[in-house]
């Protein structure tokens, strides 16, 4: 089977990407089931209630992870309680709202468990737990259901991405980054059979920083003082893996590196 896994999606060029590639991109290489990150979508930081039902409402996208710019919306918290389609890293603290996994059904009919891992490295989130004994133990409640299941770990460290996909190799179909916004170009087929990416990259405009217009950041840069930074338009481009897994055992055999252009 097919998994088609979407990065940070910046904005409303982000969404509009999501909501015009992603259904030609699962026709095209009749994917199976798609996660999407949207820690960004909401004006470039965070998700509402109405940002995120525009995305699950997209044709083909199945489920959201997200990141630490999840709270930003007060708003998010009651509607993740109602729906999870939308995971919060797992690693958050008991009490706060929402799932960090969960098992959903693909297209094709098999069950994908999918758990959102945030890294505790340079991220400056005080009361985080362990994301790696955390997600090992659901991960292992998921594995009782199916054998696939998917991480995105959440983090701005390399080196603790890559610890999670050794930590989790052969317990995992795949382990793909989000959050640092710039795709790596280190796939791979980890030994025991998960499917490896630092950081999927970002769903947005790149004539940008990060998704943000240069201008006022570079301006921050150069003089130290604080600056509002809008999304920005230009050269909107849709950043993903596409992961081919065994759906009988659970491990991945490939993984493919996705950059989509949209529009011009
Ligand atoms: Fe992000
Ligand atoms: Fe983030």
């Amino acid at each position: 089977m097919k998994i088609l896994a979407v990065g940070d999606v910046v904005g409303a060029p982000g969404r509009d990407a999501v909501k015009a590639l992603v259904p030609i991109l699962r026709a095209k290489h009749k994917i199976d089931f798609c996660i999407v990150n949207c820690e960004n979508v909401a004006g470039g930081a965070g998700v509402t209630p109405k940002t995120a039902q525009e995305l699950l409402g997209t044709a083909g996208v199945d489920m959201l992870t997200s990141g630490q710019h999840i709270w930003r919306y007060r708003e998010i918290g009651p509607y993740m309680d109602a729906e999870p389609r939308l995971l919060k890293p797992a690693n958050y603290p008991k009490g706060t709202p929402g799932v960090g996994s969960y098992v959903y059904t693909a297209r094709n009919g098999t069950k994908v468990g999918v758990i959102n891992l945030l890294g505790r490295v340079f991220m400056g989130v005080d009361a985080l737990d362990d994301p790696f004994r955390i997600g090992m133990k659901q991960i292992e409640e998921m594995r009782k259901q199916t054998p696939v299941v998917v991480v995105d770990m959440h983090a701005e460290a390399t080196s603790e991405k890559i610890v999670m996909g050794w930590y989790l190799d052969g317990h995992v179909s795949a382990v793909v980054g989000t959050h640092t916004h710039i795709q790596t170009a280190d796939e791979r087929i980890l030994p025991k059979g998960t499917a490896y990416l630092t950081d999927l990259g970002m769903t947005g405009p790149y004539d940008s920083v990060i998704g943000r217009q240069v201008e006022p950041v570079m301006d921050k840069f150069l003089t130290g003082m604080p600056n509002r930074f809008d999304v920005a338009t230009g050269n909107v481009k849709l950043c993903g893996a596409i992961i081919e897994v065994d759906p009988g055992t659970g491990k991945a055999f490939k993984i493919e590196r996705v950059q989509e252009q949209f529009g011009d």
